[in-house]
């Protein structure tokens, strides 16, 4: 699969400065700083609790920051909302899988291709030929990620009648089909099976290999991201407490100090 040039356009980095976010009394995030140069996977991880998802939240837009901001190249993204974000090639997965059960495969990953039509699409009634010539190339589109991600033959079946290891794959192509220049994924592996988190691994690293984006791959699993990840930032009680290379990270004194402190979760 290579990228849709028709919507790609450059990949640019994509920086979080100084993000702290509150809820109450909670501190998820005090003063995170890190940036994720174009094309590379950039894992994102931490014990329970560290604050992952809050800044997962705060990037796709969920959760506005208390403080801080998250610009991709020079567009800042702070208080977008998720439509506009996802426009603007910023492309996520759920950790809990948020896809449409009674639908099917093709019908959840044109989902997200909707955000990428023009001219009312959904609109009933007038369907002048220009609209169903789009959608065709978008139907071709999303048939085109299935396939990549080894879901093609499943195109036409209930998301409620897959195993749970597929129904992630399905909601990862939604997520790819607005053609996003960076793709979030909230703990990918979670659920998953030790053969199943190998394949999701190879998955990653092929889509990033194919399409040129960068990856945002916030898990929990040390030993997944240290294979595939080109940098990882450490949060602990929602501080950045360590950012480099895996390997470096890996020998961080307090990286260690947070994994064995989080004792069985990590
Ligand atoms: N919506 C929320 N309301 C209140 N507290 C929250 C909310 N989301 C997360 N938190 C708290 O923020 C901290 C970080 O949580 P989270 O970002 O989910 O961590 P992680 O994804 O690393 O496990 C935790 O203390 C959690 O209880
Ligand atoms: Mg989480």
């Amino acid at each position: 699969m290579t990228a849709d040039t028709d919507t790609r356009t450059d990949v640019p980095a994509l920086r979080v400065e100084s993000v702290s976010l509150r809820f109450g009394g909670i501190r998820a995030l005090d003063d995170v700083s890190f940036t994720m140069q174009p094309g590379t996977i950039h894992a994102l991880i931490g014990p329970n609790g560290a604050g992952k998802s809050s800044c997962f939240n705060v990037i796709c837009g969920v959760y506005k920051p208390t403080e801080g901001s998250v610009h991709l190249g020079d567009t800042q993204l702070t208080g977008m909302k998720p439509n506009r974000l996802a426009r603007l090639g910023i492309g996520r997965s759920f950790q809990n899988i948020a896809l449409s059960l009674g639908s099917t495969v093709l019908d959840n990953v044109m989902l997200g291709r909707h955000t990428l039509m023009s001219g009312g699409f959904l609109a009933a009634g007038v369907r002048a030929p220009w609209m169903v010539r789009q959608e065709r190339r978008h139907v071709e589109r999303a048939t085109e990620i299935c396939e990549f991600l080894g879901i093609g033959r499943r195109l036409h079946e209930p998301v409620s009648a897959l195993p749970y290891g597929v129904a992630k794959l399905v909601d990862i192509a939604r997520a790819l089909a607005v053609e996003p220049t960076v793709l979030l994924l909230d703990e990918p592996a979670a659920g998953l099976n030790a053969v199943e988190t190998a394949e999701i691994a190879l998955t990653i690293r092929s889509l990033r290999d194919a399409l040129g984006i960068s990856i945002l791959l916030v898990e929990h699993d040390m030993g997944l991201v240290m294979s595939i990840a080109d940098r990882v930032s450490v949060l602990d009680f929602g501080k950045l407490i360590a950012d480099g290379e895996p390997a470096a990270v890996r020998e961080n004194p307090e990286v260690i100090r947070a994994y064995l402190g989080a004792g069985e979760e990590s």
